[in-house]
């Protein structure tokens, strides 16, 4: 319990197992600013791992701004920590921060033509359970996306939409202005999350403050980036106050351990990651192993690779404008990936890039 009348900072993180290393740097952050801490899931991390090189620049910046945010009156933690179970169909959720929670699979409408292919596409994912469509500025089809959203008859607060903030629009208020025309151009009056696209060397940070404005003012339900490898989150770590909830990268069994750092860093800062282009772009769906899976569970090879992400507790954007594959690939919930069938496609990795590359961006 708190031992005065200080901000307290809220840990409720114990069981999370990806949050290792979190509790005691908040007791650490909260200590720095004078916040008290109210529970502490000490359990979850020992002092070897704390004295890992990656545990501590994992947490030290979040620790900072967990303390900060609780002497604003926030509460530093709150997302919903919750065990691991496997999801039971495209709309079922994984927790993000602030209560705000995401449906596990999006379609993705990157290569989606603007006009009736993307609104079909859209209202044909909705029609087949998804709730989650994951667009872009710089797709071309956000009008598109908000037709298809009005087409399906769902109410606006039943489908998550994402959109991405464009590399030309950094900056402060051009990373507004950009949000502005996406807001205007779905036909919403908000947007459940935006992501900063591209971690644009020099004016990243400065585009950060937009966002963390953007999320204060209720116009971002959840803020968060996509394409920031290690060295970019432990930037964003450092200066933000707002941590991201999300950071959207390619992600395969082709690069899964190739981007195990990555996805570590993500996780102890309790950010949830996003698998994009998660069918390889269709390289890779006649591989000899992968083939072998999905014959056994009478399956494509699609729904293993999704199936496979959804075990890994990504939340994954398969892209199709066909109908009937769109279906298909959110019908993955009625069979499960044995751990060799898991690890399996763990061991494919080639550090596979089918989009572009960001390891090599300052
Ligand atoms: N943040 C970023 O920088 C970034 C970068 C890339 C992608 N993304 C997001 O992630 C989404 C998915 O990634 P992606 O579009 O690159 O690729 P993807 O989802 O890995 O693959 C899409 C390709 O697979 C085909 N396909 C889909 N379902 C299939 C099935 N069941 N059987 C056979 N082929 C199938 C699609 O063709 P048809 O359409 O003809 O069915 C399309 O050619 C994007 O749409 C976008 O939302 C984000």
């Amino acid at each position: 319990m708190p031992t005065s009348d200080r901000p307290t900072v809220d840990v409720a993180y114990s069981g999370y197992r990806h949050t290792v290393g979190i509790a005691e740097a908040v007791v650490r952050g909260a200590a720095d600013v004078g916040a008290d801490v109210v529970s502490v899931p000490v359990d979850t991390v020992t002092e070897e791992q704390w004295a890992q090189p990656d545990a501590a620049g994992a947490c030290i910046g979040t620790a900072r701004n967990l303390g900060a945010r609780a002497q604003k009156g926030h509460n530093a933690m709150s997302t919903t920590p919750e065990p691991h179970r496997a999801p039971t169909g495209p709309a079922d959720t994984l927790p993000l921060r602030d209560a705000v929670r995401i449906p596990v699979l999006g379609l993705g409408v990157f290569r989606s033509p603007a006009g009736r292919a993307t609104q079909q596409a859209v209202t044909a994912a909705l029609d087949a359970g998804y709730r989650h469509i994951d667009t872009a500025a710089v797709y071309g089809n956000e009008v598109d996306v908000g037709q298809g959203l009005r087409d399906s008859g769902l109410d606006r607060d039943q489908v998550f939409v994402t959109t991405k903030l464009w590399n030309a629009d950094h900056g402060y208020q051009s990373a507004l202005d950009a949000f502005e025309r996406s807001r205007r151009l779905l036909g919403v009056d908000h947007i459940d999350l935006y992501l900063v696209h591209w971690p644009v060397p020099g004016i990243r940070q400065e585009t950060w403050r937009a966002m963390e404005h953007l999320l204060e003012t209720g116009k971002a339900r959840a803020i968060g980036v996509s394409n920031y490898m290690t060295h970019h989150l432990e930037e964003l770590l450092g200066h933000a106050q707002h941590l991201p909830s999300v950071n959207q990268f390619e992600l395969s069994p082709y690069n899964y351990r190739s981007r195990a750092d990555v996805i570590d860093l993500s996780r102890k800062n309790g950010i949830q990651v996003e698998a994009y282009s998660p069918l390889t772009k269709g390289r890779k769906l006649d591989d000899p192993p992968l083939v072998r899976i999905a014959d056994a569970h009478r399956r494509s090879t699609a729904q293993v690779l999704i199936r496979w992400a959804l075990q890994h507790e990504l939340v994954v954007l398969p892209k199709s404008t066909h109908a009937d594959r769109i279906a298909g690939n959110a019908d993955v919930f009625d069979f499960t990936l044995t751990d060799d069938e898991m690890e399996t496609p763990d061991a494919l990795d080639e550090n596979l890039v089918t989009a572009w590359d960001p390891t090599t961006t300052p």
